[in-house]
């Protein structure tokens, strides 16, 4: 049998009553799954391809693979051919099941930060390798690496990776062959400074040689419901993919893909998103610094990465006794039992209401 951690979020039930106490109610703060409607344009290209009684293609319609090329060129300052895009049912899927369709071995590590999102570790396990916590690629030796995880903006801490930082992370993968895999799910939810993809030039040097990103359309277009991402970059890596995930019926549904394409080709209503997002974030990181929180990193993606001192646990319960839930950070590794991550994705009321229980 594979080894599988916990899962953590059974150990927060205790604080989720406690918080749910609050004559008020619970603000919840732990998670960050949207709140927000699924934007009409979704609903509407779903609606139209309802009538969907074949089977859909594994590698997706190619006005679907159109639409996320187009996406990545005109927001991203990324050119892919729309050959080297393949979708995934959210990309969750695929973080678990990376290693194994790459056919990463036994014994082998795969390699991901030191506070991250805990699917790294359990994909490596999947697969029967080593998971492999580190931000120092320098500690690891002359070993053979089959897989590198980053992950810019950062989910707990969002901290974005500069583009030369990518840089090195790419020339030491290269110099070893090992894949380098990109989880990019908050690229569009740039702060104080603005991410960058794998696939950019100035990161890449132009060649998408033993790179592969990751994007969902879960947070930018609130469609963590309908699971729908997509995986680019090296063609031979994402035929490989193709031609495993086909054996496997690992297909994104035939409305899914049409709502998926529909999003892709719109930007107002990410604007849109992007814009309450902000108001909540604006609101909310004044009100915790004021409460006694520290706000580290956090300059893109959906979380405040805070601390006040204490222990991870006694900050969840202190925030709890008040009505408001957030998740410890040492669910994203032993680095992050002195802080919290506060996620921003609640509606406004529910925001304004932390606001008003942090004075
Ligand atoms: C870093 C990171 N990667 C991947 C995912 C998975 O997102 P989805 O499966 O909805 O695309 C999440 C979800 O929160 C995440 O935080």
């Amino acid at each position: 049998m594979i080894s599988l951690p916990d899962f953590p979020w059974d150990r927060l039930t205790v604080y989720k009553e406690r918080a749910g106490a609050h004559p008020d109610g619970i603000v919840d703060l732990s998670v960050g799954t949207p709140v927000d409607p699924v934007p009409l344009v979704a609903q509407k290209a779903l609606a139209e391809a309802a009538d969907s009684p074949g089977y859909p293609l594994t590698y997706g319609t190619p006005r679907l693979r159109e639409a996320a090329a187009g996406w990545l060129a005109r927001r991203h300052g990324v050119h892919v051919d729309a050959a080297d895009i393949l979708p995934t049912i959210g990309t969750k899927e695929l973080v678990a099941w990376l290693p194994t369709l790459l056919g990463v071995r036994p014994g082998e590590r795969v390699l991901f930060p030191e506070l991250a999102y805990p699917t790294y570790d359990v994909g490596a396990r999947l697969a029967g390798a080593t998971p492999y916590a580190t931000d120092g690629l320098l500690a690891v030796g002359p070993e053979r690496v089959p897989l590198v995880w980053v992950n810019s903006p950062s989910n707990p801490t969002g901290r974005v990776l500069p583009a030369e930082h990518l840089r090195k992370v790419v020339s030491w993968a290269r110099e070893r062959g090992a894949v380098v895999a990109s989880d990019e799910c908050y690229l569009e939810l740039g702060w104080e400074e603005r991410p960058v993809s794998v696939l950019h030039p100035d990161v890449c040097g132009g060649s998408h040689e033993g790179l592969l990103a990751l994007h969902s359309m879960s947070k930018r277009s609130n469609l963590a419901g309908y699971r729908a991402g997509f995986v680019a970059g090296d063609p031979a890596l994402v035929q490989r993919l193709l031609e495993v995930r086909k054996h496997a019926g690992m297909m994104m549904p035939a409305p899914v893909q049409a709502a998926m394409a529909a999003v892709l080709d719109d930007d107002a209503h990410a604007d849109e998103q992007r814009e309450r997002y902000a108001r909540r974030r604006a609101v909310l990181r004044p009100a915790l610094e004021s409460a006694g929180w520290r706000v580290e990193h956090s300059t893109a993606g959906l979380y405040l990465w805070a601390t006040n001192g204490a222990g991870c646990w006694e900050q969840v319960e202190a925030l709890a006794a008040r009505g408001i839930l957030v998740a410890p950070g040492d669910f994203y590794g032993e680095a992050g039992a002195r802080h919290v991550r506060i996620a921003v994705t609640a509606t406004d009321e529910r925001v304004n209401a932390a606001v008003l229980r942090l004075q």
